[in-house]
């Protein structure tokens, strides 16, 4: 889907398509160094991380596995709650594993912050992260953010993994949405 077939609830595009696209494979290539001759195990957080982790894992050259999880911080709302339910956990076990953590957005920092901290707990070799967005105005807790994308302004952005309401998850780009399709949205 493209900005076009949404423009009414649409206000205006943040990143575009190619930007999206360029910068995972510049991420892509600098991993693909980074680990190689390495074991990777990439582990995506549900919903919001599979488009990144999609064309990230198709722009890398090192043969990797890869596990996903899925984790609420959030409800229906905007703010994170900092407190981190498990809906679903990961299907294997990462003692002993090289694990980089593949996300769509940091807002706060609580969801990576706990993935990060739990991870190691379970005997993870090394845990680092890749980010598609991140929004430094709003970290509450700093998380090691070793391979990042794009910085977006405090805005709540859709597209390319992220709804809203489970909506614009499968947007091309990333986007800002017009206010009155939140207005009056309980947060
Ligand atoms: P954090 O725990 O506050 O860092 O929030 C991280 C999670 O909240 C992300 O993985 C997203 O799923 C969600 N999130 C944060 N900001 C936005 C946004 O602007 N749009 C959509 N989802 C967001
Ligand atoms: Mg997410």
């Amino acid at each position: 889907m493209q900005i076009a077939d949404v423009q009414d609830e649409i206000d205006h595009e943040l990143v575009s398509k190619a930007q999206i696209e360029g910068k995972i494979k510049e991420v892509a290539a600098q991993v693909s160094k980074d680990y190689a001759g390495k074991d990777l195990l990439l582990v995506a957080v549900l919903k919001g991380a599979v488009n990144t982790l999609a064309a990230f894992s198709q722009a890398l050259s090192i043969n990797v596995q890869m596990d996903f999880m899925s984790l609420s911080s959030y409800g229906e709302g905007f703010e994170s709650s900092g407190k981190i339910t498990v809906r679903q956990d990961l299907s294997c076990d990462v003692k002993g594993r090289n694990i980089l953590i593949v996300e769509d957005i940091i807002d706060s920092g609580y969801t990576l912050d706990w993935l990060v901290r739990e991870l190691k707990g379970r005997g993870a070799a090394s845990v680092e992260v890749f980010a598609l967005l991140e929004k430094p105005s709003r970290r509450e807790v700093e998380v090691p953010l070793k391979y990042k994308g794009y910085e977006v302004p405090d805005e709540f952005v859709v597209g390319f993994g992220l709804d809203y309401k489970e909506h614009f998850r499968n947007l091309d780009s990333i986007a800002v949405l017009k206010p009155s399709v939140y207005e009056g949205a309980a947060a």
